[in-house]
């Protein structure tokens, strides 16, 4: 699906597609929230074309500008999987999440599940309920809110500082956009990261671009949760100099280069 200023847009859907995914709280990557129109459009088009959206909410934990976005589930839940997970929360290598499934959908789901071979360790799923029964979860979620909180906007004022440019995307999740000028800007930003030790993602260079079109926008996909806390003063200083080095500046009209 393409995806715009409002997220993602159900324009091409029919009546045969059978189901959209769709991250309608922090759009992956461009951080955009789905618009309230466009919720009601891929609600009217599951229930006209009996088709179902996979809602997959996978950072709602971490929002931090106070707007909590409720979840789509909610206006439709026969037509809606809600899918979350601890992969953000906690931890990707633990592989633990959680499906919300229609009543219509529980039996093929838990036999695709079964035979894809996909179970999850009771050990695990246990300790995780435990955690969560003893109120450390949320302890957990809302320490680490804070650090995540703080190391956007530390990301967005070094950006700033340097490029006079500014991130994009809610303020939400573990990761924000840089818009670049074009796609050969964001591989020689990636390149010189590499070189001073530095691992960048974009949307070219990542693939996020179907199919890839390298005059399509280009923006750095920046994740700032992975450093460990004494690496983290270290990678801003590291994105400082690639760019500084490759001289990214704002254009005139101060957003976008
Ligand atoms: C868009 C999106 N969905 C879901 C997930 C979580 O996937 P998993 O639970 O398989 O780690 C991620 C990554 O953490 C993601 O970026």
């Amino acid at each position: 699906m393409r995806v715009d200023e409002f997220g993602a847009d159900p324009a091409d859907l029919t009546p045969l597609t059978g189901a959209a995914l769709l991250t309608p709280a922090h759009q992956h990557p461009s951080g955009v929230v789905l618009s309230p129109a466009r919720r009601g459009e891929f609600v009217a088009w599951a229930e006209c074309c009996d088709g179902f959206l996979i809602e997959d909410d996978y950072d709602g934990e971490f929002r931090y500008d106070g707007r909590p976005v409720g979840a789509l589930q909610a206006l439709d839940p026969e037509r809606i999987v809600l899918a979350g997970s601890v992969s953000k929360s906690l931890a990707p290598g633990l592989r633990l999440g959680q499906l919300v499934v229609p009543p219509t959908l529980r039996v093929p789901v838990t036999a695709a599940m079964r035979e894809s071979g996909g179970g999850v360790s009771v050990i695990e799923q246990l300790t995780l309920a435990d955690l969560v029964a003893r109120g450390d979860y949320d302890r957990h979620v809302r320490r680490v809110r804070t650090v995540y909180r703080r190391r956007r906007a530390e990301l967005a004022d070094r950006v700033g500082a340097l490029t006079g440019l500014r991130l994009v995307g809610a303020a939400a999740g573990l990761h924000a956009l840089l818009p670049l000028p074009s796609a050969e800007y964001e591989r020689r930003l990636i390149s010189t990261g590499e070189y001073v030790g530095l691992r960048l993602h974009g949307l070219h260079a990542s693939g996020y671009r179907h199919p890839p079109d390298t005059s399509a926008p280009a923006a750095l996909v920046l994740g700032y949760a992975t450093p460990a806390p004494h690496a983290w003063g270290q990678a801003l200083d590291l994105l400082g100099e690639v760019l500084e080095a490759e001289g990214l500046r704002a254009g005139p009209r101060g957003t976008r280069p």
